[in-house]
């Protein structure tokens, strides 16, 4: 190997200093500009992951990096002690483009998740009247909604929740895509449902067509709520604002995060209607850093970009084109596809290679994505790809799967 290249050591001292984590492809980028990286040694690399979403406007998207540039010369943080004046505007944005009343910024994706579980119970507690303690959750199987202890304690993967107990109670594990059995699982102490509408992590899974409207029809009939967990569905990757919007179904609480930060900052949140939310009191839930000002400009610029619809339609767009692609490649390497808007679960023959081995492939022809488990693999180029860039993508693709 050419002893001049920066990868080889970069690559060591990470491992070194490290927990292990993660098992990152052997790459170390240094630079970023719409679906474009380039690495240490000058490389460069389309980017068909984008931060698992978190990157939907690109690198570096020029209005969002004038935001945070702005804000930066102005006020960083306050704590939510004081009200600052980036914040009004950000959740009136926020709530007006999910639809709801209200909105509660937070940080990480979990965290969200994390507060829509606690809004959930204090609702059953005190508005549905389930008796103290009693409140349960009915989730799917195959979820990913995080990585803290009481997330991790209702996950169906043994990776994600082994030797992480002992586990919260009150959570039902359901197969995701059955309605029969999820309304089964409902008793009078549910108080949520709680849901991807796509199973990112699992390997883009769409559930069958009419099961989200079946769960908000359930969801009302049994007083129950409806929380959709769209931290990575959301926001423009499926082809619309919301996966939910494919099946015109309005959830009670949307958890959003990744690409509400820009690629730049972590925010996320929850927004639902005042009889949802209106259930937090002063001291019962909050973040030091949730709804900071340099997360709230960002993300009030992420909302206007969404306000405009062009990432949703170019999502719907040349996801028709990604789709196009995959499909042929069905049978050539690929055994299923499946697509949602500028998203794609890909399963590899196992024969042929592990996703590993095929990401690993991709990564030196110039394309970064990323296994989800076996020979899964998850495509989520920013929203910002054009249709040259997709094509050079499915070649190098389709490449990788005939050598
Ligand atoms: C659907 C979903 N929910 C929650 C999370 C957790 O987000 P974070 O990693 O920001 O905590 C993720 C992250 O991949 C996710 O895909």
């Amino acid at each position: 190997m050419d002893d001049k290249l920066r990868t080889p050591g970069a690559v060591r001292d990470a491992e070194r200093w490290t927990a292990h984590n993660y098992h990152p492809l052997p790459v170390v980028i240094s630079s970023a500009e719409g679906a474009w990286l380039t690495d240490v040694d000058g490389r460069r690399y389309l980017d068909f992951l984008a931060g698992y979403s978190a990157l939907n406007f690109g690198h570096r998207h020029p209005q969002l990096i004038a935001a945070a540039h702005a804000q930066l010369d102005r006020l960083t943080l306050t704590s939510r002690a004081f009200i600052h004046d980036q914040f009004a505007d950000f959740c009136r944005e926020l709530a007006e483009l999910c639809g709801k009343d209200l909105v509660l910024p937070m940080n990480t994706g979990a965290e969200a998740v994390e507060t829509g579980i606690k809004v959930a119970r204090k609702w059953g507690y005190q508005v549905k009247g389930v008796p103290a303690g009693q409140a349960n959750i009915v989730v799917a199987e195959g979820n990913f909604h995080g990585r803290t202890t009481t997330i991790v304690s209702f996950s169906t993967d043994e990776d994600a929740r082994a030797d992480f107990g002992p586990y919260t109670p009150g959570f039902t594990v359901v197969p995701y895509g059955d309605l029969a059995a999820l309304t089964a699982a409902i008793d009078e102490n549910t108080v949520a449902v709680l849901l991807e509408p796509i199973q990112g992590e699992q390997g883009v899974v769409v559930p069958p067509e009419g099961y989200l409207p079946g769960v908000r029809q359930v969801c009302t009939e049994r007083d129950v709520l409806f929380i959709a967990d769209e931290i990575q569905s959301g926001l423009g990757r499926t082809g619309a604002t919301f996966a939910c919007d494919h099946e015109g179904v309005v959830p009670d609480m949307y958890l959003l995060g990744k690409a509400l930060g820009g690629g730049i900052v972590p925010v996320s949140a929850v927004a639902a209607n005042a009889d949802v939310l209106g259930v937090l009191k002063p001291g019962q839930h909050g973040s030091t850093f949730g709804g900071n000002p340099l997360a709230c400009a960002v993300a009030t610029e992420v909302v206007r970009l969404l306000a405009t619809g062009e990432f949703q339609r170019r999502s719907a767009e040349l996801g028709e084109r990604l789709r196009a692609g995959l499909e042929g490649l069905v049978g050539k390497g690929l055994v299923e596809v499946r697509v949602r808007g500028l998203w794609a679960g890909l399963d590899i023959d196992p024969a042929l290679m592990s996703g590993r081995e095929a990401c690993e492939r991709l990564a030196a022809r110039g394309v970064l994505a990323k296994d989800t488990h076996g020979s899964t693999i998850r495509l989520a180029p920013p929203l910002v790809i054009t249709e040259e860039e997709i094509d050079l993508a499915m070649t190098q693709l389709a490449e990788v799967l005939a050598a």
